[in-house]
């Protein structure tokens, strides 16, 4: 059975896939308004840097639909979360093409929706050549780690991080998937391990605490993991947890991958200390477990420097560094 699409615009309504519920319960949900759209967004009911991009791209057209000014209205909705570059410069373009078609004395919303149907297009195209390009580096019987949910949940497509995988066995190679679970919110226990399941692809969840001991064992012959944003040199954003996935890969000469669409990479951002890390409500952290009174801290994503990407699977192909070129060269 395919899966239910992420993020739906029909009869100018939008409907997202409510991720928080999954894997036990499947329910799309119509978002009425911007404000419940920016709460579904912070909420993770829509999550991963290209969904939340077409979710927010489609929100601008629900703004406006609903008699919302537009730019005060895609503002809130490119703030609502910060990391993922995606969400901001979706809303941006589908503004833009809202500007222009205010210029030329066309259709406001019908302009507004044409361009985020544009975005929500290209994100499958964009999915789909990644799966294309990183296929071959899926080797025969390999034992591939990934962290969080880069797949078709985290998109409109068939992944990022995922979509080698699902290219690789579409074409019948022969692999082991590790999903780190990902604390605090269980993104890979919860969807990767549920999305590729599904598929009949072969998924064991490991504690994110085993990855290193995997590699060590050789058991790792490939890492694959999405990303929220990618600096101008190569520095790249992504859930937290990805930076100790790339030092053991570095360390047991692992493979580590960044696989991203073009959308993702920030040329304006010159590297990852310029980017801003979500930091998430505490009670994520210490749930049940914790001892009443005692904080956290929970930084949603961070940052691994460029030096440990092996390269960026992206919809124009694999790049490697030097990074400040191949990435501008796109
Ligand atoms: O907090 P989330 O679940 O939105 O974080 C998602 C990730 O970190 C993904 O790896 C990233 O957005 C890439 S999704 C193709």
């Amino acid at each position: 059975m395919p899966l239910p699409p992420t993020v739906r615009w029909a009869d100018h309504r939008l409907y997202l896939l409510d991720q928080t519920l999954l894997p036990h319960e499947v329910v799309e949900v119509e978002q009425h308004d911007v404000a419940q759209l920016v709460d579904s967004i912070q909420r993770l009911v829509v999550r991963g840097a290209p969904a939340i991009g077409v979710a927010g791209a489609y929100g601008v057209a629900l703004a406006v639909r609903d008699g919302g000014d537009l730019h005060e209205q895609a503002a809130l909705l490119a703030g609502a979360r910060p990391t993922a570059v995606n969400l901001g410069w979706a809303v941006q373009r589908v503004v833009r093409r809202g500007e222009r078609a205010v210029t030329a004395g066309e259709g406001l919303l019908a302009a507004l929706e044409d361009e985020a149907a544009a975005v929500h297009r290209e994100d499958q195209a964009q999915c789909e050549a990644i799966g294309r390009h990183g296929a071959p580096l899926v080797a025969d019987g390999a034992g591939v780690l990934t962290h969080c949910n880069a797949g078709a949940l985290a998109t409109t497509g068939i992944g990022t991080a995922l979509a080698p995988l699902y290219a690789a066995h579409e074409q019948g190679t022969p692999f082991q998937v590790f999903a780190d679970e990902t604390r605090p919110l269980l993104q890979g226990a919860r969807l990767t391990a549920w999305e590729l399941d599904r598929a009949g692809i072969d998924v064991e969840v490991v504690v994110d605490g085993a990855a290193a001991h995997l590699m060590a064992r050789g058991e790792v012959g490939l890492v694959v993991v999405g990303a929220d944003r990618v600096a101008a040199n190569g520095d790249t954003a992504n859930k937290i947890g990805t930076l100790g996935v790339a030092l053991a890969a570095q360390r047991f000469v692992v493979p580590f991958y960044v696989a991203c669409p073009s959308s993702t990479i920030d040329l304006a951002t010159p590297d990852g200390g310029a980017i801003t890390i979500e930091e998430r409500a505490a009670a994520e952290v210490t749930g049940a477990a914790a001892p009443a009174g005692v904080g956290a801290r929970n930084p949603a994503f961070d940052v691994t420097p460029h030096d440990l990407v092996t390269g960026f699977i992206t919809d124009r192909g694999i790049l490697r560094a030097p990074y400040g070129v191949s990435l501008a060269a796109g």
